[in-house]
């Protein structure tokens, strides 16, 4: 932690000398979860605090989509991204011209899109949803047949509990389609008494083998709650160290499959781009509108 300290105390100053909120997601490095968030989150919590930040400035710590979706909400100030590579390869599977032929090929079905896409993809879409409420906005569509895009196993994951027929775009998350169902068994066999908890970005086989499943947030709720000895959490490794000293009870293992995207945001990036006020998030008016409009139903619809 000593190490970090210097760039933690700059990066806290000048935030305030700038007037800025940092925005983190729950998958960023403990020093930038504990030491400079200002708030911390899943992709929902992220959309809807940007909604009620005061600050002019928002630093977003996480990945491009979430800091246009913070543009997206807050179209009158200054969204930096510390680095503009930090992409996801959900958000990278589909163009907008994936959801025409989506459209295409189920006509009237509403189409449902992950946070995890594009602002462009978001315009396209009739609403956006993410992994904490994506069964709720399914079962909300006035449609028998629902298009998810882009990430095929929450799709699966979510059909299997819907009412809905549920038709999907092949995209998927690199970091959790690694996870296997055989290595949940096999750390299941080694010691019976843990607990596995997925994301639903996982496979449905491995899913199938979890005790829980839930977005980033919901994991920490069912922990919360749950109180499990021992949780395996399978799911992007900075997640575990981040709320290892929340639940000292709790012991955790982590499987850790890395997400490269997430892991490009660094304190030294995060202080250059306070200190320069770039690279700036900008987000054409013809693209947010129409990606506000989707962005907005969802947040509405899962208060
Ligand atoms: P949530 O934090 O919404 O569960 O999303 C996980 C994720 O992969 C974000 O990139
Ligand atoms: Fe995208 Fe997966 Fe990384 Fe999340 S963890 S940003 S879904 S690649």
């Amino acid at each position: 932690w000593a190490m970090h300290a210097p760039y933690v105390e700059a990066i806290n100053r000048l935030k305030r000398e700038r007037g800025a909120a940092i925005l983190a997601h729950n998958y960023m490095t403990p020093e930038i979860y504990h030491g400079i968030a200002d708030v911390v989150g899943d992709s929902l919590q992220l959309a809807i605090e940007a909604t009620r930040v005061e600050a002019d400035v928002i630093v977003q710590c996480g990945v491009h989509f979430m800091a246009e979706t913070s543009k997206i909400l807050n179209p009158a100030k200054t969204v930096l991204m510390p680095d503009m590579e930090a992409g996801c390869s959900l958000a990278e599977s589909i163009t907008a011209e994936g959801i025409a032929e989506m459209r295409a090929k189920y006509p009237g079905a509403p189409v449902v899109s992950y946070v995890n896409t594009t602002a462009e993809v978001k315009a396209a879409s009739d609403i956006c949803c993410t992994s904490a409420n994506a069964l709720q906005i399914v079962e909300a569509m006035d449609s028998d047949t629902v298009i998810m895009t882009p990430d095929q196993h929450l799709a699966r994951n979510v059909a299997k509990q819907s009412t809905k027929r549920i038709v999907w775009w092949e995209g998927s998350c690199i970091v959790h389609e690694q996870y296997t169902a055989e290595e949940m068994r096999a750390y299941r066999a080694a010691d019976p008494e843990v607990k596995i908890i997925a994301h639903p970005e996982c496979t449905t086989e491995v899913t199938a083998e979890a005790d829980f499943t839930g977005s980033t947030s919901g994991i920490i709720d069912w922990i919360d709650r749950e109180r499990p000895k021992k949780a395996l959490l399978v799911t992007e490794c900075s997640m575990a160290s981040n709320i290892t000293d929340a639940f000292p009870d709790v012991t955790f293992q982590k499987p850790c499959n890395m997400c490269p995207y997430m892991k490009m945001i660094s304190l030294e990036k995060v202080l250059w781009s306070l200190h320069t006020m770039s690279p700036e998030v900008v987000v054409p008016e013809e693209v947010a509108v129409p990606a506000r409009r989707a962005v907005e139903r969802m947040i509405e619809l899962s208060r």
